[in-house]
C-alpha cells in the first residue's frame, strides 16, 4: 500500500512552535476551509513534540453529545486499572508513561465521583485544573479540542461554550498553566467565536488554508507528476491536499480530476433545483429566516469572474445556507469569502453559465 508522507506546512509549524515556546496566555483558534489539513496538522505535530511537552487531544467529530455524561465521557480518557484516588499522586504516576492519549486521563473511581456530582462543569473543571497543576512541574499541558464547534450550541443550564470559554481563559491568560487550542472547518462557528466579546483580546487565530501553488507543486513533484499532470491538477484540486491525494492514486489523472468535477456540477445543480421547490430555513441567533433562491444565485453569480468576495450586501440567511453546506468559507479575521475549493469554483461557473441561459 502506497503511503502519503506528510507534506511541507512549514510555517504553519513555525508559528505553533512559537506559541508553545512562550508562556501560555492566550487561547488559539486553529480554523480554515474544510479538509485543508487541520488535524493531520495537529496530529503530525503531536508527534514530533520534544518531551518537554505534554499534549492531550480530544477529537468531538462523530461525538453525539446532548448532555454533560456524553461530554465527559468524551473529553476524558478512564483508567480502569490505577487504583489511585488521588489528583496528584494519579498525576506524577501517569506521567511515567504518557504515551498518546485521546482524551485527559482520569481514574475510574475519580471520574464516578464527578459524574454523581450535581455541578459537574464545577468538578470537571477543578479536576482538570488539578491535573495539569501538577503536569506542569515537570512538562508544559496542551489541550487541543478538535472539531469544537460540535459543542458549539450545547445547551445545559447556559451554553457548555461559555463555561468552557471561561475556563481557557483561566488556564492560559490567568494561570499560564497549559496551552489550548480549539479547532473547526465550521466558519460560522469561528465567525461567532470571533465577535464573541468575552474572548476579546483574549485569543488568537491561526489559519490552516489549503496548500498553495509552490507548495503543491512540490508536493506533486514528489510524487512523480509530470508539469501537464501539475497544471491540471492545479486548475481542478487547487492546493487542496485531500483532492491532490486522490489525484497521486489515480491511473488516470486528469479523468479522476474530471469526474472530481462532473460530480460537484451534480451536487449544485441539485441544490438549485431543490431551491426552485423548496425554502429552506436558517437559524440566525434567535431567529428564523428562509432562504431564497434568487439570493443563492446572486451570492454565486459573483463568483463566476472572481475568486474572492467581501462580505458587503450579502443576503445574510443565503450566506448562511452557503457556508452550511460548505459551499462558501468566510474568514471573519478577514473579512473574506471564498469557496471551500477550487473545484467549487469552477464549478459554480459551469452551473451559472447555465442558468443565465
Ligand atoms: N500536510 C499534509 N501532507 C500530506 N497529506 C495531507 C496533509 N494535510 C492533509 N493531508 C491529507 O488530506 C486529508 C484531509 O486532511 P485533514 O482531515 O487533516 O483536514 P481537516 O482540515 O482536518 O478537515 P476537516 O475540515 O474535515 O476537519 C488527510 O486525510 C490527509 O491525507
Ligand atoms: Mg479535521
Amino acid at each position: 500500500m502506497k503511503r502519503i508522507a506528510f507534506h511541507d506546512r512549514e510555517r504553519e509549524i513555525k508559528e505553533i512552535m512559537n506559541i508553545l515556546d512562550s508562556e501560555p496566555s492566550l487561547i488559539t483558534f486553529v480554523y480554515g476551509p474544510i479538509n485543508s489539513g487541520k488535524t493531520t496538522l495537529i496530529s503530525h505535530l503531536i508527534k514530533e513534540l520534544p518531551d518537554e511537552y505534554a499534549p492531550f487531544y480530544v477529537n468531538l467529530r462523530g461525538r453525539f453529545i446532548v448532555d454533560y455524561e456524553d461530554f465527559l465521557n468524551v473529553l476524558f480518557e478512564i483508567d480502569e486499572i490505577s487504583g489511585v484516588n488521588n489528583v496528584t499522586e494519579y498525576s506524577k504516576s501517569i506521567l511515567k508513561d504518557l504515551g498518546a492519549v485521546s482524551g485527559i486521563p482520569i481514574p475510574i473511581n475519580l471520574f464516578e465521583q464527578i459524574f454523581e456530582k450535581k455541578d459537574k462543569s464545577k468538578d470537571m473543571f477543578k479536576y482538570i485544573e488539578q491535573f495539569f497543576m501538577q503536569i506542569s512541574k515537570t512538562r508544559t499541558p496542551i489541550l487541543i479540542i478538535d472539531e469544537l464547534q460540535v459543542v458549539g450550541d450545547l445547551k445545559i443550564d447556559g451554553l457548555l461554550m461559555y463555561k468552557l470559554f471561561n475556563f481557557f481563559i483561566r488556564l492560559t491568560k490567568e494561570l499560564h498553566l497549559c496551552h489550548v487550542f480549539g479547532v473547526s472547518s465550521d466558519s460560522l462557528f469561528i465567525e461567532k467565536v470571533y465577535s464573541e466579546a468575552m474572548l476579546d483580546g483574549r485569543c488568537r487565530y491561526l489559519l490552516v488554508d489549503d496548500f498553495d501553488s509552490v507548495t503543491a507543486a512540490v508536493f506533486l513533484e514528489e510524487h512523480g507528476f509530470t508539469e501537464a499532470e501539475k497544471a491540471v491538477a492545479w486548475e481542478y484540486c487547487g492546493g487542496k491536499p485531500v483532492n491532490l491525494i486522490e489525484m497521486i492514486y489515480a491511473d488516470n489523472r486528469e479523468r479522476i480530476a474530471k469526474d472530481m468535477l462532473k460530480t460537484r456540477i451534480t451536487q449544485l445543480k441539485d441544490l438549485l433545483d431543490y431551491l426552485d421547490y423548496t425554502k429552506p430555513r436558517i437559524m440566525i441567533g434567535d431567529d428564523e429566516y428562509m432562504v431564497e433562491k434568487e439570493d443563492i444565485v446572486d451570492i454565486l453569480n459573483r463568483f463566476v469572474d472572481t475568486e474572492y468576495i467581501d462580505d458587503k450586501g450579502l443576503n445574510r440567511p443565503a450566506k448562511h445556507l452557503l457556508i452550511k453546506d460548505n459551499i462558501l468559507f468566510f474568514d471573519p479575521h478577514t473579512g473574506v469569502i471564498k469557496l471551500q475549493s477550487r473545484m467549487n469554483l469552477l464549478a459554480i461557473q459551469e452551473v451559472m453559465k447555465d442558468e443565465k441561459n
